[in-house]
């Protein structure tokens, strides 16, 4: 699946497969201007973290359009939308990485029809350049799994997630890419059920064996035996190892050491924030209260009753077995994340 975020450059229009609506409806959201591309992010039309950075750099593709109906103001006004793009939401960096690749590219240069092919080509780059990443985990990955393993995945690192292929889910289609029978449990992961309808759909969609599991089972199906490997994506991987993922992972994580089961993360260079010293300085979203309060439309807890939001938890590097990435596989310490990803992730 490398087909749920296209761009229409004749029209300046970001095409996204609005993942909201599935699994049971596919349905194209099209983006034309600056705060729809922030509305999709900001509502997880499209959601994943390297898949918020691809759209995110079409996003700088039609800000630049939109900025040149201010005139001889377009580079202030431009300014302000690459902003609104890369703030649209916080934990995941990738967001902010693309839109800081296309600003770099940028450089402040005064030819808006240059910039418009230069920009058009970078974030196509951007795009292919997450796919070949993917399945660069997805070898490196593929490798660390056995034939006949059951791998449990939290919230969706899948193709739907990234430009295409997946990052823990690259992971798995690696191993299975090398003829290795490989069975996933896919927590649901409430409360936007990433892992129920998003992992699940494409999982399946590939014939790859899935189960969904509640959130609260995970202990169980550890303490059966029935859990050989967890493997998960990342929004944010900082410099002492420390992983923010979707909100869940670290209990997973204390689980999996609990029973003596290697927990993975797998996560392309652009996940990386080297400028970041440990997790606890890493911002966490907290999403509408209608998310945990309401399932289908319908009111689930008293009204007037405060709910938590945090959309994403972090897993402390001591938890972690190893970090997949399209440069090779970190192991703890973690001492070598800097020499082994390099600036690239920090620019
Ligand atoms: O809130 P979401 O759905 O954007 O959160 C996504 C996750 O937490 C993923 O696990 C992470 O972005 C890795 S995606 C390859």
């Amino acid at each position: 699946m490398e087909d749920h975020i296209r761009f229409d450059a004749e029209n300046c229009a970001l095409l996204l497969l609005d993942q909201r609506k599935l699994p049971l409806v596919e349905e194209t959201f099209v983006c034309r201007t600056v705060e729809d591309v922030v509305f999709a992010l900001q509502t997880m039309v499209v959601r994943g973290a390297p898949a918020i950075g691809v759209s995110a750099a079409y996003g700088c593709c039609i800000a630049l359009r939109q900025a040149l109906t201010a005139g001889a103001y377009w580079m202030n006004e431009l300014g302000r939308l690459l902003n609104l793009l890369a703030q649209a939401r916080p934990t995941a960096v990738n967001l902010a990485w693309a839109v800081g690749e296309m600003r770099t590219a940028w450089g402040g240069a005064h030819d808006p029809r240059l910039l418009a092919g230069v920009w058009l080509a970078l974030a196509r780059k951007i795009q292919a350049d997450d796919i070949a990443a993917n399945k660069a985990m997805g070898r490196f990955g593929g490798a660390l799994l056995n034939d006949g393993d059951t791998v449990m995945t939290h919230c969706n690192a899948g193709a739907l997630a990234t430009a295409g292929y997946g990052t823990a889910l690259g992971v798995i289609r690696g191993a299975v890419d090398m003829g290795k029978r490989i069975a996933v449990i896919a927590n649901e992961t409430r409360p936007f059920l990433q892992g129920a309808r998003l992992t699940a759909y494409e999982l399946h969609k590939d014939g790859i064996p899935v189960t969904v599991a509640c959130d609260n089972a995970c202990s169980l199906l550890m303490r059966r035996g029935l859990v050989d490997k967890v493997v998960v994506g990342a929004d944010r991987i900082v410099a002492n190892g420390d992983v923010a993922n979707k909100i869940g992972t670290s209990g997973v994580a204390i689980l999996a050491r609990h029973y003596g089961i290697p927990f993975y993360v797998a996560a392309p260079s652009s996940t990386f924030d080297l400028d970041t010293a440990d997790g606890g300085l890493i911002p966490i979203e907290e999403r509408t209260p209608l998310e945990v309060t309401h399932v289908g439309g319908a009111r689930i807890t008293p009204d007037q009753v405060p709910v938590f939001n945090f959309a994403f938890d972090v897993t402390e590097s001591a938890l972690i077995t190893g970090i997949i990435t399209e440069l090779g596989v970190l192991y703890p310490p973690y001492t070598s994340i800097a020499a082994t990803i390099g600036q690239r992730a920090c620019t």
